[in-house]
């Protein structure tokens, strides 16, 4: 219902920024983050004049009726008791206003909620781990970590309808530009859906208290153009890449326990526990967004992922320096 409203938002906003990293719910890119502001708007605007009606009467009653020299302090000023105009004023206009904001909020929820995935709607399931993001494509055969990829969709029909899931504790989906805050329960299936109307990137950000590492469980959507998605899904469905310049280290990887939790498609490393990292070099971020995807920070990362992120479930392997240097080259081919 507010598909044709926030068209003529979007054309106002500054359309095909390549990568936007700005999270402000008041700059929605999306049909259920703009229905949310326009209802945020409206609440604001209401206790606006609340507060101005309220604080106006206050600062005049203190001016107005202030101590003046020829004031009798012994003599109290005239006590006014009961006024059934007043009383009933003060509780019929405060429920009418309530009722007003529950309406509006309830539409906007009922709105967003019952809202039908077209045909042409892309599903992701996105299942919650401390402290990082699983993402199937279950259409695709794809699973990768972390960065959802879904094509941008101008005008709302390739909407991306995500089915919300958890394996330890409540996590939360929120990507505040794109859609409020949905709950991941473990053993519950929760749904939300975005529809990102220009490519690029947002971030957000898990928003339900799970553990010591909750404030470092980011999550990305990057909004493709449909060619860069389309090439995006036919890469990550190929298995991992067979590299023969780096059979040593990929003879050193398997000999690791990585293997136990990790997933690579194609090799013998069929883990579930960690992250697939068949494609992990077409991810921009390591351990769910805290670091960027680059040699140095891969390295730090594999020999002590305590140090960026301490209490995180991958443990230090205590790899000399010959078997870092070899499990970091290996990784760096899984293009
Ligand atoms: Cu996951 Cu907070």
């Amino acid at each position: 219902m507010f598909a044709h409203a926030l068209n003529a938002y979007l054309q106002v906003q500054v359309p095909g920024v390549a990568e936007r990293r700005i999270t402000d719910i008041f700059k929605p890119m999306g049909t259920p983050g703009y229905a949310e502001r326009e209802a945020a708007l409206f609440t604001i605007g209401v206790t606006a004049v609340i507060f101005v009606v309220v604080a106006g009467l206050i600062v005049y009653t203190v001016w107005r009726f202030r101590r003046r020299p020829s004031d009798d302090s012994a003599q109290e000023p005239p006590q006014v008791y009961g006024s059934n105009q007043i009383e009933a004023a003060w509780t019929i206009i405060p429920i009418l206003i309530v009722f007003v904001l529950i309406g509006v909020s309830a539409r906007v929820i009922a709105g967003v909620e019952n809202a039908s995935p077209p045909p042409k709607a892309l599903k992701v399931r996105l299942i919650g781990h401390q402290w990082w993001w699983e993402v199937q494509y279950p259409d695709y055969g794809i699973v990768t970590a972390n960065e959802i990829h879904v094509p941008a969709t101008p005008d709302g029909q390739r909407a991306t309808y995500l089915e919300l899931t958890s394996v330890d504790v409540i996590h939360s989906f929120w990507i505040p530009e794109l859609a409020g805050k949905t709950d991941l329960i473990p053993n519950r299936v929760n749904y939300a859906w975005i529809d990102p109307r220009v490519p690029g990137v947002y971030v957000g950000n898990c928003a339900e208290y799970c553990g010591t590492q909750h404030a470092q469980m980011l999550l990305r959507v990057i909004a493709d153009t449909p060619e860069n998605f389309k090439t995006w899904t036919e890469q990550q469905q190929r298995p991992a890449e067979n590299d023969p310049q780096v059979s040593d280290a990929r003879n050193v990887f398997g000999s690791l326990a990585c293997v136990n939790c990790h997933d690579i498609r194609g090799t013998p490393s069929v883990g579930k526990f960690g992250p697939d990292l068949t494609h992990l070099m077409s991810r921009r971020t390591l351990a769910a967004g805290v670091l960027v995807n680059d040699t140095k920070n891969l390295r730090a990362w594999v020999d002590d992922p305590q140090k960026a992120k301490p209490g995180c479930l991958m443990p230090s392997m205590k790899l000399n320096d010959q078997q870092l240097e070899q499990v970091v080259s290996y990784l760096q081919s899984l293009k």
